[in-house]
């Protein structure tokens, strides 16, 4: 009986009705077209992704530079996506944290190189102009991202148009996160365009006719010719392709490479690192200076792949203060190289810099540092180093004053000056009826997606840079 009933259960087994066959078809079928659905959505999402290391992104038109644009790894893409990294915040509305600072307490005056904020945003400022969305439109076309800022200075979102080289838009969007943090509820809502490849892009005689303000564009360095406003670089935060550690890390070591070797006994002559082949005439024409005797001049080559391969061990800026002169030479644009030079506290001898970045503006010829004509450039630089010889104290004085400089400049100034430029700017923005929103394709950048997004070591340098809540009130902005 067991086996007959057996054969007849294995018999309908064996043929199912017509309709569970028909079933079953049908159900595998929705299967594959839900799967290749799926699949497509997925994939169109994948190949949409644009992240802030580049990935589905052409690197700028206006300055190409060799890129693996390629989609995000699916993993990252996922994990990383900022709806799932970018939790929102646990309550908007909770009250901006008071600053726990004494009220009492004196309040420091910035920097005097503050000031420039308000001509830098001056084009903007009078009676029927300021940042008009027409404008913000227009400067787009030069921009490589744009930024908004909304809810109280708490949320952070990116449009993303082209890719920056390197880690650089990683970067810039990680300082501001870092600003975010620093002065929670104080940074205002903002909606800026950002390029962030090295030349100024707004010229002053296209733009400057009166009629209507410059499209505004913020970058790393201006000029006197142009209009962009400048804004603090990557490098403050860390630059991990060449080692570069966090800015008040490096400069912490500098100086203290700096103190091992008295302005006495420094090598009294110039010296010169860094890499000549920027397409940079200026460093071209260096190289001809390579001579002690004649010049009083040392000038090496930094070979970054080398270094790469050999551990950095012979970059280490902190073991580059032996000399009691230290050249500087813009690169392609301003040179990130300025702070560190400074901070040996050697004198500075600076080849007529064309390009101003936010701090250099603190620069005074002879103050803290020495002006070197580009014309006849190795006998400037032999002049520069006699009078210093012949004059040791005044040129160790130089020296110090430079180090003052970029010693009042460690991060605290830095987010000081990012909060100040950001709130003067965001009064000068106008046709923001409805308030600012974020436009529609952007996406919100938040510490977790970009820690996420970020490899191993660029992690350690986001980690090692971040900012505290600052103890009190930022320094008070020098008046127009
Ligand atoms: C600005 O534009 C003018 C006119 O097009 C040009 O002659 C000048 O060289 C430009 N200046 C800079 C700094 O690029
Ligand atoms: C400059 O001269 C020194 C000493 O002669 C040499 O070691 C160095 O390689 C030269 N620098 C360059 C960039 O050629």
């Amino acid at each position: 009986m067991a086996a007959e009933g057996a054969g007849g259960r294995g018999r309908a087994m064996r043929y199912p009705p017509l309709s569970a066959l028909v079933v079953s078809a049908i159900a595998a079928f929705s299967a594959v077209i839900v799967l290749a659905v799926v699949h497509s959505a997925y994939d169109d999402a994948m190949s949409r992704t644009r992240t802030l290391l580049g990935h589905n992104l052409e690197p700028t038109p206006w300055h190409p530079f060799p890129h693996d644009k390629g989609r995000p790894p699916a993993r990252a893409a996922l994990r990383c996506a900022p709806s799932i990294a970018c939790l929102p915040p646990l309550s908007s509305s909770s009250s901006s944290p008071q600053p726990q600072g004494n009220k009492k307490k004196k309040q420091k005056q910035c920097p005097a190189y503050f000031a420039a904020i308000h001509r830098d945003l001056a084009p903007w400022r009078g009676q029927g102009r300021g940042v008009t969305r027409a404008l913000l439109d227009e400067a787009r076309r030069r921009a490589s991202m744009r930024v908004t800022i909304t809810g109280g200075g708490r949320r952070l979102h990116v449009d993303l148009y082209y890719a920056c080289v390197q880690s650089r838009a990683l970067f810039t969007v990680w300082s501001l996160l870092q600003l975010m943090r620093r002065y929670p509820g104080r940074v205002p809502d903002v909606d800026l365009m950002f390029d962030c490849m090295d030349r100024p892009a707004i010229n002053r005689t296209e733009h400057g006719d009166g009629a209507l303000p410059p499209p505004p564009l913020f970058r790393y360095c201006t000029t006197r010719d142009h209009f962009d406003i400048p804004f603090p670089d990557w490098s403050f935060w860390g630059w991990p392709e060449t080692n570069i550690e966090p800015w008040n890390h490096e400069f912490k070591n500098i100086r203290a490479g700096a103190r091992a070797t008295r302005w006495a006994d420094r090598v009294p002559t110039a010296y010169w690192k860094g890499n000549p082949d920027v397409a940079s005439p200026l460093r071209e024409a260096l190289l001809g200076c390579n001579d002690t005797a004649l010049w009083r001049a040392e000038i090496m080559r930094q070979n970054w792949d080398d270094e790469a391969r050999s551990g950095y061990q012979h970059s280490r800026l902190s073991a580059q203060c032996t000399h009691r002169y230290k050249i500087y030479a813009e690169g392609f644009a301003w040179s990130v190289s300025l702070k560190y030079i400074l901070s040996c506290g050697s004198m500075a001898l600076l080849i007529e810099p064309r390009y101003q970045d936010f701090f250099s503006r603190g620069l005074e010829p002879r103050v803290n540092y020495w002006p070197v004509a580009a014309l006849g450039m190795c006998e400037s630089i032999r002049d520069a180093v006699d009078w210093g010889n012949a004059n040791p104290d005044e040129a160790e004085r130089v020296g110090r004053r430079g180090q003052r400089l970029v010693q009042d400049l460690r991060m605290h100034a830095v987010y000081d000056y990012m909060l100040h430029l950001l709130t003067e700017y965001a009064r000068l923005l106008i046709d923001q009826d409805h308030g600012l929103s974020p436009p529609p394709h952007a996406q919100e950048a938040c510490e977790a997606s970009l820690l996420c997004l970020a490899d191993d070591k660029q992690r350690r340098f986001l980690h090692a840079s971040k900012a505290d809540p600052a103890p009190g009130d930022p320094c008070v902005l020098p008046p127009p």
